[in-house]
């Protein structure tokens, strides 16, 4: 079963080589995961929460249109000359801080066969060890502290652990979906996944709980990948190949509830947005005078 030392989880995989077609044509000629939130582009968010959560090897798995993934983490002496002339150090230190990060690697899956078959491309680099798996177009709140409580629960049960949220029949069509059980004497968050069904028909569900883009995986699961078949929309499902997992060892769900965004789905993107926006210091009081402004102009609120 699960072994009883469990390593500490220092790798993260980010897939980053979807298509993107919910957001065509934005994502034409630029990944999903670089379309900008506020002033910074979805994957920084997605890198930065890796590395609070103390992880500092992360790899990204790139599609076509990669270039602008790896020069956005790279050095750009050219910009930091052109800042550094111009006295603008804080941009300057902004830009530098980006290449030091962490520790940035890259590999290409040749076609975009599904979630599942990007993990798998992953298998050299993590090797024997556990893993996150972060989805690149997944934004958590920057408050959000589900990826550490799951390496915590990782390195106390040694089992794989996977982000779960409930969400509205009528949206289950649109994820993974898990059997919880209640497990005595642990935190009310964590349950047992007993079975894992992707994107099933609201009527055939086992729960309303679907998986989010957080994963804390053991290395078996790159076995259970090789196992797996092509599955909904002919696509190497990450989630079947949990379903191959949860009968060899212990598979837990973490359950979450707020501040989680799909920024692939153009009203998530929207949502995201609005939201990091008004939460910054620089620009929330403006931009929610505007909205204040809008919101009366377009009389939203009524008489009131
Ligand atoms: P999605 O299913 O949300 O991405 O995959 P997609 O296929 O790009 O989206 P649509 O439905 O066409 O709009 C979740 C994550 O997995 C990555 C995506 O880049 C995204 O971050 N992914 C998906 C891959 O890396 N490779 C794949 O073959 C599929």
């Amino acid at each position: 079963m699960t072994p009883m030392s469990p390593l500490p989880v220092t790798k993260a995989v980010i897939p980053a080589a979807g298509l993107g077609t919910r957001f065509l044509p934005a994502t034409k000629a630029q990944p999903k995961e670089m379309l900008p939130l506020v002033d910074k582009p979805a994957i920084q968010y997605v890198v930065e929460e890796a590395v609070r959560a103390g992880i500092d090897d992360i790899l990204i798995i790139t599609g076509r249109a990669k270039r602008s993934l790896e020069d956005h983490f790279d050095r750009n002496f050219e910009l930091e000359y052109y800042l550094a002339e111009r006295g603008k150090s804080e941009e300057l230190a902004e830009v530098q801080a980006l290449a030091e990060i962490a520790d940035i690697h890259y590999v290409r899956q040749g076609e975009p066969l599904g979630l599942g078959h990007a993990v798998s491309v992953a298998r050299k680099h993590v090797g024997d060890h556990p893993f996150a798996v972060l989805l690149g177009d997944d934004i958590m709140d920057q408050r959000s502290r589900v990826l550490e409580a799951m390496i915590a629960t990782h390195m106390e049960r040694g089992s794989s652990v996977v982000a779960v949220k409930e969400v509205p029949t009528d949206e289950l069509s649109s994820y993974g979906c898990i059997k919880p059980e209640a497990i005595d004497g642990v935190a009310a968050e964590l349950v047992k996944i007993l079975d894992i069904v992707e994107k099933p028909d609201p009527a055939d569900a086992p729960s309303n709980m679907a998986v989010m883009g957080r994963y804390v995986l053991t290395p078996e699961i790159f076995d259970a990948l090789d196992e797996v078949k092509p599955g909904v929309g002919g696509e190497i499902q990450l989630t079947d190949a949990i379903g191959i997992l949860l009968q060899r060892q212990e598979v837990l769900g973490y359950c979450f509830t707020d501040g989680r965004y799909d920024i692939g789905r153009k009203i998530d993107y929207l949502q995201a947005t609005v939201q990091m926006a008004l939460e910054r210091d620089d620009l929330g009081p403006a931009f929610e005078d505007f909205l204040v402004r809008l919101v009366r102009e377009r009389g939203l609120l009524g008489d009131t």
